[in-house]
């Protein structure tokens, strides 16, 4: 049966009455859904019902292109046979397993294949359920590390500006998307790097020429606080949920060398850049720059099943070790009821697995040229005023309304959608995150889309 909601569009300017899929008024109004305008929502309501591949399908029947891979999560393509039969076996065998003091073989073959993408050096596998929670769980191993050492003043943590690191207390108190922070007060101590998207880069292809400089910040940052006092520093190699933000030409590199220069550690968030979306295993190798802590979530599983993960280097899991007293005292008190999950270790092997069959870094290698000229070809359309490009995906800058700087990417991704292609929109910016197997045609057709949307708005 399908539906329709007509209900009061005291706060939209256009109403569209999509069908629910039978999703009546009161199912409706009893969720509260994540990151989204619900009003709006209860309005236009636009619901998925099944996908394949690189399409979803709408509940009114139409096929849509899944522009941004789910939410980055599934750049191999929907509802795999490989991974769902490998879930469903799962299911079936051992469908949960504590994992405090007692383990299942599968998350051991996890993380062994999970270190096989890994840059060199970085050995130890944490096990957490989303990109939140990676995020926070390295925040607390950074500064327990240093405890551990004897140094228990690095305590202090930088982010970065436009930094997205999840919505826990620690990810949003490092990052930096001022409307995911300001909402909630006090957060825990932390300062932030300047972002790398000056005017200067404004369409950039790739990884831009000038900016490098902006680095020498944390020099800084260092200055006013002392390295005895801080911990950590974590950033995106590649900034995804501001808008794909790729890092400027030696601005990693030279990040790198004031951390060691000040005992800092380097975590880099991976949860949107691991497992292919900038062609290569991690934004680490493909950048050439490794951290202490690398955090990955989203493709592990290709957004199957929930799962995130911390890797850091041997020496910070020796530690702990060394510093925890007799063999059964648990080294780092931390740790989530769905920390590897049965079901997540099962759909993440048999993700990795499908990684390396179907070649996706090379995929995205492939592609990148290929979405690069397309999408910079937009430059000179309505509104726009940056685009940025690396692998599969890209971030297209909006000119803003005056104080409404989400109206126009809004309107721009609703028409889009009724184009039959998902595009994601967040603060001034439209982005993509193109499925790896995306053809030279589907990515002609969406960023045509995004032209012809917003040739339609005000
Ligand atoms: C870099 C980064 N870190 C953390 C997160 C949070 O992940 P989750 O929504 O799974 O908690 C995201 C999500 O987009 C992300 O892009």
């Amino acid at each position: 049966m399908l539906k329709k909601l007509f209900s009061s569009a005291k706060h939209h300017t256009t109403r569209r009455f999509y069908d629910t899929g039978g999703v009546t008024k009161s199912q409706m109004q009893s969720h509260w859904m994540p990151f989204t305008g619900n009003r709006e929502f209860e309005e236009n309501p636009r619901m998925i019902v099944s996908a394949k591949g690189r399409y979803l399908r709408a509940a009114d029947g139409r096929k849509i292109f899944d522009g941004l891979s789910g939410l980055w999560t599934t750049g191999l393509g929907h509802c795999r046979e490989e991974i769902s039969e490998a879930i469903a076996n799962q299911t079936k065998e051992l469908d949960f397993c504590s994992s405090f003091q007692f383990g299942h073989p599968k998350s051991f073959e996890l993380s062994e294949e999970i270190i096989k993408f890994m840059p060199k050096g970085l050995d130890k596998v944490f096990y957490t359920g989303s990109g939140s929670e990676s995020a926070d769980t390295s925040l607390k191993m950074a500064r327990a590390y240093w405890r551990k050492k004897g140094m228990a003043s690095k305590t202090r943590l930088i982010g970065r500006v436009k930094g997205y690191h999840g919505v826990n207390f620690g990810g949003i108190s490092v990052g930096g998307i001022v409307g995911n922070r300001a909402t909630f007060g006090q957060g825990i101590e932390a300062d932030h790097l300047a972002h790398t998207m000056t005017l200067e880069n404004r369409f950039s292809r790739g990884m831009p020429k000038t900016g490098a400089h902006l680095a020498e910040e944390l020099v800084n940052i260092i200055a006013l606080h002392d390295s005895s006092n801080i911990g950590a520093l974590i950033i995106e190699p590649m900034a995804g949920s501001a808008g794909v933000i790729p890092p400027p030409v030696g601005y990693l590199k030279r990040v790198r060398e004031i951390c060691d220069e000040n005992n800092i550690l380097l975590i880099f968030d991976e949860v949107i850049t691991a497992f292919g979306r900038v062609g290569a295993p991690t934004g680490a190798e493909e950048f050439g720059v490794t951290p202490d802590i690398l955090n990955i979530a989203k493709q592990l599983t290709n957004g199957s099943v929930p799962m995130g993960a911390v890797i850091c280097k041997s020496e910070i899991y020796e530690t702990f070790l060394d510093n925890a007293g007799p063999h059964y005292m648990i080294e780092f008190p931390h740790g989530y009821t769905y920390s590897g999950h049965p079901l997540a270790c099962a759909a993440g092997l048999a993700t990795l697995k499908l990684l390396k069959r179907e070649s996706s870094f090379e995929q995205v290698k492939k592609m990148a040229p290929i979405l690069e000229d397309k999408v910079h070809s937009l430059k000179g359309c309505n509104h726009i005023i940056d685009i940025r490009n690396y692998g599969s995906s890209a971030g297209i800058t909006l000119d803003a309304f005056e104080g409404q700087p989400a109206k126009r990417p809004f309107e721009a991704a609703m028409k889009c959608w009724e184009k039959g292609f998902y595009v994601r929109y967040g603060g001034d910016t439209l982005q993509l995150g193109l499925p790896f197997s995306s053809t030279h045609n589907e990515i002609d057709s969406i960023v045509n889309a995004i032209g012809d949307a917003l040739s339609e708005i005000d």
